[in-house]
C-alpha cells in the first residue's frame, strides 16, 4: 500500500511538513508513506491549459503521481480561517478532467497543524468539503494540532506520543478504507 503525504505549506521549517514527516515513522505495517513535493511547482490553474495533451509538465507530473498512489494522506496549514492557496490550487489541477481526474475516487484523509489553539480545525473542515466535490472518498477525522509549535521541536521531531499513535490510527483507517476503494473508471 502506498500513500502520498501532502504538506500544504511551502515553508522550509513548516509545522505540517514535520508532521508528515512523523506520519512517515508511525505509518503502520505494510504502509509506505511518501512525502509528495510538487506544490510550488504548479502553475496557477488555467481552463485554457486544460487539454491532457497539452498541460504543463508539472501538472502532468502531478495527475500521475497522485493518481498512481493507492491513497492521499493531505497535511494543511491555516491561512485566513482556510486551506492555502497553493493547496487549492493543486487540487483544481488534480480535479480535472473530471471523469479521469487523478482526485476520482481518491481515498483521501487530513490532517492539520497551526500554532494557534484550534489547530487549523476551520482549513481541515474546508479541505475534506472540497475534496469531496473534486470527486475524492474523503475518510476519517480531522486532526486539529494545536500549538504546533510546541508539540514539534526546531529540528521538526514530534514531542507529542500520543500524537503519534493517532496518525498511526488515522493511517490505518485510510489504508483499509483504500484497499475496499473502487477503481477508478477512465473516461
Ligand atoms: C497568511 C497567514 C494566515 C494565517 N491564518 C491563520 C488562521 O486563520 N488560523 C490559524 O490558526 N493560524 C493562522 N496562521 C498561522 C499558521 O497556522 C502558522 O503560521 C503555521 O505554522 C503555518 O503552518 P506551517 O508551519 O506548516 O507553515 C496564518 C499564517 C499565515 C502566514
Amino acid at each position: 500500500m502506498r500513500i502520498l503525504a501532502v504538506s500544504g505549506s511551502l515553508r522550509e521549517g513548516s509545522f505540517n511538513t514535520s508532521l508528515l514527516r512523523a506520519a512517515v515513522e508511525a505509518a503502520p505495517d505494510g504502509v509506505e508513506l511518501e512525502l509528495w513535493e510538487g506544490l510550488a511547482d504548479l502553475p496557477l490553474y488555467d481552463q485554457d491549459l486544460e487539454d491532457v495533451a497539452d498541460v504543463p509538465e508539472s501538472v502532468r507530473r502531478l495527475r500521475e503521481n497522485w493518481a498512481a498512489a493507492d491513497a492521499i494522506l493531505f497535511a494543511t496549514p491555516e491561512y485566513n480561517g482556510s486551506v492555502p492557496g497553493s493547496l487549492k490550487n493543486a487540487i483544481d489541477w488534480a480535479s480535472r478532467p473530471r471523469l479521469d481526474a487523478a482526485l476520482r475516487n481518491k481515498t483521501v484523509a487530513v490532517v492539520g497543524a497551526s500554532t494557534g489553539q484550534f489547530g487549523a480545525l476551520w482549513a481541515q473542515q474546508d479541505l475534506k468539503r472540497i475534496l469531496g466535490i473534486a470527486g475524492a472518498r474523503v475518510v476519517g477525522t480531522e486532526i486539529p494540532v494545536s500549538r504546533a509549535h510546541d508539540r514539534i521541536d526546531a529540528e521538526g521531531r514530534l514531542l507529542d506520543g500520543e500524537l503519534f499513535e493517532q496518525l498511526r490510527l488515522h493511517l490505518t483507517t485510510l489504508a483499509s478504507e483504500a484497499v475496499g476503494a473502487p477503481e477508478r473508471v477512465a473516461a
